[in-house]
């Protein structure tokens, strides 16, 4: 009721942006227009201005010592902030903005490159490894483009995520399956938190570790492997895997299989034994109810919409975290 007046209220509004949108136009483009012009302007006058400031501090710094260490904009203004806010007296805050004005030591602009465009702008790093924490990671993960079309040419790629305890022992047979079919696949790997990888691992498998967290947590795992995964907007398809796990047909097969299917490969049982329906908790109700309780395998294989579920569930992750112990359960 309450959300149907809503989606009514809103409808209304939108029809009152449209029939008002033609005024608005014609408005907002000479607001730009004109707010483009001030910037170019004041854009100019900044550069010129900071340009000789910088080259003014040069010179006060040469007379004074032959080698100085150029202070960072960010470090200084930082100190500087934290002091006026701890000092708080009035005397104290002008010495230290005195000791701020010297700062704009800017970074030589980098050399005008070629077109970058946006696919270029979205391509991710050769390395999985990163530093972002996992509340980051899966919110960056759960982005999803409004627009569906790609405005560039996109190959979609199946990415193959190894959870694994220790080394990927079938190495050298996935190294068979994945040869001259690069650009068409990615691999992650999470591996065991104890587990050191050795220098001579398998080149397919450098550098495609992500970050784990400290204590070991299945589900936890998968998640990752999924929402490092997203990252990369050419990956469609994302296939969960062991090391134990052997490629039974060749790339082109599971390929083209995958990336012309549009469905999803997830285990769902209603098992009435301890290990399925036994897990079900009351305390899990009302948003998850006993005729919604499934098990299921923790192997899967799904499409880039169920993984984009997967990583941005808030609702039923916490429930099962806290009720459903030990926690091995992924609803996807
Ligand atoms: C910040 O200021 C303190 C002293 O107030 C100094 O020891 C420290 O090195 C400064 N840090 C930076 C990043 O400039
Ligand atoms: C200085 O900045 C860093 C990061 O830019 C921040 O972590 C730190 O808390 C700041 N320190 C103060 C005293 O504001
Ligand atoms: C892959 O396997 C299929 C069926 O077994 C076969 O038709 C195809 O030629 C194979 N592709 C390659 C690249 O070997
Ligand atoms: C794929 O499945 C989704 C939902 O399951 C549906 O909305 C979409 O129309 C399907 N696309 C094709 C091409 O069948």
């Amino acid at each position: 009721m309450k959300s149907h007046q809503q989606q009514q209220h809103h409808h209304h509004h939108q029809k009152g942006a449209t029939s008002l949108f033609p005024k608005w136009h014609v408005i907002n483009t000479f607001s730009y227009f004109f707010l483009f012009a001030c910037g170019v302007a004041a854009g100019v006058f900044l550069n010129s201005y900071l340009k000789n400031v910088s080259f003014d501090l040069h010179l006060t710094k040469f007379s004074i010592s032959p080698s100085p260490s150029p202070p960072t904009t960010s470090a200084t203004h930082n100190n500087t902030t934290a002091a006026a806010a701890v000092g708080g007296g009035c005397e104290n805050r002008q010495e230290k903005i005195v000791v701020e004005v010297p700062v704009p030591v800017l970074p030589p602009p980098p050399p005008p490159a070629g077109r970058v465009g946006l696919s270029e702008y979205l391509k991710v790093a050769a390395e999985a490894m990163h530093d972002m924490e996992e509340e980051e990671l899966l919110w960056r993960a759960s982005m999803v483009a409004k627009v569906k079309e790609y405005p560039f040419p996109r190959v979609p790629k199946v990415a193959f995520l190894f959870l694994t305890k220790g080394p990927m022992l079938m190495a050298p047979m996935w190294e068979l399956f994945f040869k001259g079919n690069q650009g068409l696949y990615s691999i992650y790997i999470h591996s065991s938190p104890s587990y050191v990888a050795s220098p001579d691992e398998s080149p397919l498998f450098r550098a495609r570790r992500i970050p784990s967290q400290g204590k070991f947590n299945m589900v936890e795992a998968e998640r990752r492997l999924l929402a490092n995964a997203l990252l990369d907007v050419a990956n469609q398809r994302f296939v969960l895997l062991s090391e134990a796990c052997i490629p039974l047909f060749n790339f082109s097969t599971v390929y083209d299989y995958l990336i012309n299917s549009n469905q999803s490969f997830l285990g769902s049982i209603d098992d009435p034994h301890p290990m399925g329906r036994g897990r079900y908790n009351k305390r899990m109700q009302p948003e998850l109810t006993l005729a919604d309780w499934r098990k299921g395998s923790q192997w899967f294989e799904v499409h880039r919409r169920v993984a984009v579920q997967m990583v941005s569930d808030i609702k039923y992750y916490p429930i099962l975290t806290k009720h459903c112990k030990p926690p091995t359960v992924l609803h996807g």
